[in-house]
């Protein structure tokens, strides 16, 4: 398996995300990847690769204050689960944020996912919030403080 990391323009491009995240969640509306992946600051998209360069699992985040990097959306392939791929995807991103200068990384996750809520806890997130968002859905909020790295890439 071959990580990636995808910046700048290239990474709003939602040709390989898109598919994925459709066999990922339930329900998928494309307008909101693409939507928001278009007026985000900074994006960064880490990707996980089969040697067959087939997309297996992404993790997507972008700026959302000067050091702070909002993980938005991961997913893995439903057939490449529970090898420690979103462990993996995680680390890549959190290495790649401390040495680009982020302090802190957040991230927002429903009440019910506790695959997600548990791989963040285990990775060093703490919870900060819970609210019900805009669709009506209980979130729990998780924040990381990072460490500082001194040069950036
Ligand atoms: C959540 C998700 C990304 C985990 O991917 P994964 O590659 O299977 O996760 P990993 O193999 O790296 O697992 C890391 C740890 O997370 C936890 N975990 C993962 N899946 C779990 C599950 N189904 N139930 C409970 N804990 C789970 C475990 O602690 C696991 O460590 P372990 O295998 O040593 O016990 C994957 O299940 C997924 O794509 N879910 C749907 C999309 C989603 O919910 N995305 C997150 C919100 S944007």
């Amino acid at each position: 398996m071959e990580l990636t990391i995808i910046t700048g323009e290239s990474a709003r491009d939602t040709t390989e995300v898109l598919p994925l995240c459709l066999e990922v969640f339930e329900d998928f509306s494309p307008s909101y990847l693409s939507e928001r992946l278009q007026r985000v600051t900074d994006p960064v998209l880490v990707c996980a690769r089969l040697r067959s360069g087939r997309l297996a699992g992404f993790k997507l985040g972008y700026r959302r204050r000067p050091q702070l990097l909002y993980s938005w959306l991961g997913g893995v392939h439903p057939e490449a689960r529970r090898q420690g791929l979103a462990r993996k995807l995680m680390a890549r991103q959190h290495d790649r944020a401390s040495a680009n200068g982020y302090r802190f990384i957040e991230t927002q996750t429903q009440a019910t996912n506790n695959a997600m809520l548990v791989l963040n806890l285990q990775s060093g997130f703490m919870i900060c919030g819970y609210e019900t968002n805009a669709q009506g859905v209980p979130v729990v909020i998780q924040r990381k403080a990072l460490s500082v790295v001194e040069n950036g890439n």
